[in-house]
């Protein structure tokens, strides 16, 4: 009953253009808008996302979907001229990650609560991504889930928009099916397999020694 009169709110509010967002968001989006970092206020009139970001100019990458942040922790202790943004919808995956990253000191890492989804399509800028790394992403085996997956079309486009020119999408899982979903997806994006470019060496995290005993499918792409 509480939740369908929010609901009606909600829907009365999105018809009017001058209503606060907080009556239009659900309730988890409420607490994402309050702890979404300061920098999204100020969007529209930042032009230049990652230098604001990073307080530098130096490459980025994104890792959609970085669990116990593993790779990630790997790739920025490795890469230190390289400045590496996370997307996590999970908070507790997030905050754990964080003081991974708080605790080994590195100032390359940012790592954000969101979905990826709706950073990389609406918030990314265009040709400002070097790489992204999206590394065994849910599988959402059941028919009537697959809409759930991370990968689809709209994603794909987006990654390509938002890739520099020569950049890559990085992509492993442990299932043949998803993968080559994945790569439908990808090259119905614009996005096509490149035999020459290799995803950097990452560390086998928790994930993939639990449920890739059967190996790993992996390839890189780049805009076509
Ligand atoms: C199966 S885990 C793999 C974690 C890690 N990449 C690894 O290899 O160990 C998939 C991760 O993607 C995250 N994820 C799934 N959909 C997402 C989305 N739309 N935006 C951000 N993160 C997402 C999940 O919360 C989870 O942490």
């Amino acid at each position: 009953m509480g939740s369908n009169r929010g609901a009606n709110r909600r829907e009365a509010a999105a018809g009017r253009p001058d209503a606060p967002a907080r009556q239009i968001l659900p309730r988890q989006a409420k607490r994402d808008l309050r702890t979404t970092p300061a920098w999204t206020t100020f969007l529209p009139s930042v032009s230049a996302l990652w230098s604001f970001v990073f307080g530098n100019d130096r490459p980025v990458e994104i890792e959609i979907g970085p669990g116990r942040g593993d790779v990630l922790m790997t790739f920025a202790a490795a890469r230190p001229e390289v400045n590496f943004f996370a997307i996590e919808h999970v908070r507790g995956a997030v905050e754990y990650v964080q003081a991974r990253v708080a605790h080994a000191g590195f100032e390359n890492v940012r790592v954000l609560a969101a979905d990826a989804r709706c950073v990389v399509t609406r918030i990314v800028p265009p040709a400002s991504v070097a790489a992204y790394h999206v590394y065994f992403p849910d599988p959402w085996p059941k028919r009537r889930h697959r809409k759930r997956r991370l990968v689809d079309v709209a994603l794909a486009a987006a990654l390509r928009r938002t890739l520099v020119p020569g950049g890559a999408v990085h992509v492993a899982t442990d299932l043949r099916d998803l993968f080559e979903d994945i790569r439908a997806a990808l090259v119905a994006g614009g996005l096509q397999p490149s035999p020459t470019q290799a995803a950097p060496a990452r560390p086998v995290t928790r994930f993939e020694r639990k449920y890739a005993a059967a190996g790993t499918h992996a390839g890189s792409f780049v805009a076509g």
